[in-house]
């Protein structure tokens, strides 16, 4: 596969490393990110889409390149940095941002449902710090950024195994910032409720709008910031169910939650 170059290199900070930048958030951060000035290589599995998000990214000023690759194969992570590395210069921050899920009732709930889940969020984010991370402890710096979600802080009905992957993928940004911060490396995990990417037919509580939704996380990762969670009424609303009794937080779950699953978030 070949790294498509959309704009001159003028790379002075070394370049943002953002996966799932085909659609959705990834795509808003890659824009937003670029529109602060940041170099920003795009990988997702579709390459004509990141081709798009790339040519709009560069039609308005600023720095893209694309690289097509499957996040849930190592072989194709490895291959795509050290390509990226060699033609672009060093990767200085990544976002792995690639993921999702979706609604499994728990009588119906299987492995593969929780291996397919883990394998993006939470594998799929462990083989891009194994591409990168060499380089940054070699250099003493970098930044790694990973796409958690409010989702991983309770267990959602019929999102068990995606609240699972979300906190997994909470622990282990948490994990590595304890050990790497020592040595130069930012760790950033980003904690959303429901953003809007697509339309729907009915809001998902206290939504945000994709725009909002990544002005607020490119802040919190150009300040390399160690956590950003919002939206703030359903952090507290979270804050609060945590100190309820357990049955009582269960009911209320199982009641309002409903809505909460019926997509990804
Ligand atoms: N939207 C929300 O409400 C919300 C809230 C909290 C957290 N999140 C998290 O934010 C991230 C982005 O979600 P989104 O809502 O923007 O969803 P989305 O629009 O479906 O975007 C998912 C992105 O991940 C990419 N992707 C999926 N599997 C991949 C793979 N195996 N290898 C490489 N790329 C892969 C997709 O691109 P290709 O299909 O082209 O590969 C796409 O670019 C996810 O981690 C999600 O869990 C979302």
């Amino acid at each position: 596969m070949q790294v498509h170059e959309l704009a001159p290199d003028q790379n002075q900070r070394g370049m943002t490393v953002i996966t799932g930048a085909s659609t959705g958030i990834g795509r808003g951060l890659a824009i937003e990110l670029a529109r602060r000035g940041e170099f920003v290589a795009l990988l997702a599995r579709r390459q004509n889409l990141l081709e798009e998000v790339a040519a709009s990214i560069c039609a308005a000023g600023g720095r893209a390149i694309v690289r097509p690759c499957d996040v849930t194969d190592r072989a194709q992570v490895l291959a795509a940095f050290e390509e990226l590395e060699r033609k672009r210069g060093p990767i200085e921050r990544v976002i792995a941002n690639a993921g999702g899920g979706y609604k499994v009732p728990s009588e119906r709930l299987s492995g593969a449902d929780v291996e397919a889940m883990l394998a993006v969020n939470l594998v799929g984010a462990v083989h891009c710090v194994e591409a990168a991370l060499p380089g940054m402890l070699a250099r003493g710096r970098g930044h790694l950024v990973f796409m958690g979600s409010l989702a991983g802080e309770v267990g959602l009905p019929q999102a068990a195994a995606y609240s699972a992957a979300k906190a997994a993928v909470a622990r282990l940004g948490e994990g590595l910032r304890v050990d790497l911060q020592p040595r130069g490396i930012d760790v950033t995990v980003l904690m959303p409720g429901f953003v809007r990417t697509r339309d729907r037919r009915k809001r998902r509580p206290f939504e945000m709008p994709l725009a909002r939704a990544t002005a607020r996380m490119t802040d919190t990762i150009l300040d390399r910031r160690p956590i950003c969670r919002f939206p703030w009424t359903l952090v507290a609303l979270l804050a609060v169910a945590a100190i309820l009794p357990t049955r009582l937080r269960d009911a209320l779950l199982r009641r309002t939650g409903k809505r909460a699953v019926r997509s990804r978030g």
